[in-house]
């Protein structure tokens, strides 16, 4: 029986996490940590009769719930879930990872330290995990991969209609639900162009490779084509326990406890993804080659989604918090160690957290 802890286990993907754990008897639950929802957090330590720690994360409580698992869930959102994924490893555990940031600012750093340390990396994202799905199901070698994206909840507007959505709106995915970060990162985009470099990271692409199609449906988490002329799609339903369990279980291929999709009558729909008002796409396709890019991107959109989220800006005004970081950064010189990119990571969140942009605005928030 393997022992698990889970770094975030009262968010959307921490709870998933333990329903799938529920419907297994491989595995215990011997920590869980939460921010602030100590109700939530009490109950499931109660449930699954583990430990439990509330509030900010540091490293000693990190490096403390870290050795005492076999399996660590990361299911923190943000840059700073690296210092989970980066303990975990070090540690030579397993790295169940939701955080999609530091895979795809860090991802090559986070695979060495893995290598050299005996740990694994196994992603829980549903377009990285489908892809891993492919390639452990398909021998055949890789030509390209097309990325699929829901298009988020302002698929078919233009910029104008974006000036002055509200937190609500932005935060009402059309198909998943999802924890306030990454359903904002869906509405901007963000969330695909990190997803982009994830991949790029943790399966050793090129980005010129990873193309990316709009997918309305969100049934289609990913598509693999082949050299052989196929292409392999990854379909199941729009739910992230598939993910879960599939990580999880690694290697062994168990049955899921869950109805699969089964599709009687339905299109599957694609189509382009607008470079124009959806601007991270804009600067994939501008910066995607400089290695400064996914840093910068990711940086400034912390803070930027911060600011949103507290009311403190408006939609487009995470677009410039980027663009301005991306123009002062861009140029300087390429970073070769994890410690040198960290310290890049928090001057940048420094400065952006310190330039007052955007002006007081008052939007209903939501959670
Ligand atoms: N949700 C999805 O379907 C999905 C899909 C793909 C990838 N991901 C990725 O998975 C990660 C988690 O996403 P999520 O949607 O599950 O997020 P979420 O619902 O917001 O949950 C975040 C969890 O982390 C805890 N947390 C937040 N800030 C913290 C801090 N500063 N210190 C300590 N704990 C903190 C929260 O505790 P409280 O509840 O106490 O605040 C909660 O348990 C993200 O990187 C996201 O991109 C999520």
């Amino acid at each position: 029986m393997k022992t698990i802890a889970i770094f975030g286990s009262t968010g959307s993907i921490g709870r998933q996490s333990l329903e799938v754990i529920e419907k297994s008897e491989d595995f215990r639950v011997i920590f869980l940590t939460a921010h602030k929802n100590q109700e939530l957090l009490n109950e499931q330590s109660e449930k699954f009769n583990s430990e439990q720690y509330l509030g900010d994360l540091n490293a000693r409580i990190i490096s403390e719930v870290v050795k005492k698992a076999d399996i660590i869930i990361n299911a923190i959102p943000g840059f700073n879930g690296i210092y989970v994924s980066l303990e975990a490893l070090k540690n030579g555990k397993i790295l169940l990872s939701g955080n999609k940031e530091s895979l795809a600012v860090a991802g090559k750093f986070l695979i060495e330290i893995a290598k050299d340390n005996g740990g694994e990396i196994r992603p829980l994202d549903s377009e990285a995990s489908a892809i891993w799905q492919l390639l452990n199901d398909y021998k055949e070698d890789v030509s390209s991969i097309t990325l699929t994206c829901s298009g988020g909840p302002f698929f078919g507007k233009k910029k104008q209609d974006l000036e002055f959505v509200t937190i609500n709106e932005a935060l009402k995915h059309p198909t998943w639900k999802m924890g306030p970060k990454v359903s904002l990162d869906s509405a901007t985009l963000v969330n695909k162009v990190l997803e982009v470099f994830e991949i790029k990271n943790l399966f050793n692409l090129d980005i010129s490779k990873i193309n990316i199609v709009i997918h309305r449906q969100s049934v289609v988490h990913s598509m693999v084509h082949t050299k052989t002329g196929a292409t392999k799609m990854q379909i199941s339903r729009n739910d992230m326990r598939l993910p879960i369990f599939y990580a999880l279980n690694w290697p062994e291929k168990k049955e899921y406890p869950w109805p699969p999709l089964r599709i009687r009558k339905s299109e599957l729909n694609f189509a382009p993804a607008d470079k124009d008002t959806f601007l991270p796409l804009k600067w994939l396709a501008l910066h995607g080659a400089n290695p400064n890019f996914p840093v910068i991107l990711n940086a400034a959109n912390d803070v930027a989604v911060a600011k949103f989220l507290a009311g403190e800006i408006k939609f487009l005004e995470i677009y410039d918090i980027i663009e301005t970081a991306l123009s002062k950064w861009i140029l300087e010189v390429p970073i070769h160690d994890l410690t040198g990119l960290i310290e890049f990571h928090n001057k940048i969140s420094n400065e952006c957290c310190n330039n007052s942009s955007g002006r007081k605005i008052h939007t209903s928030k939501a959670r």
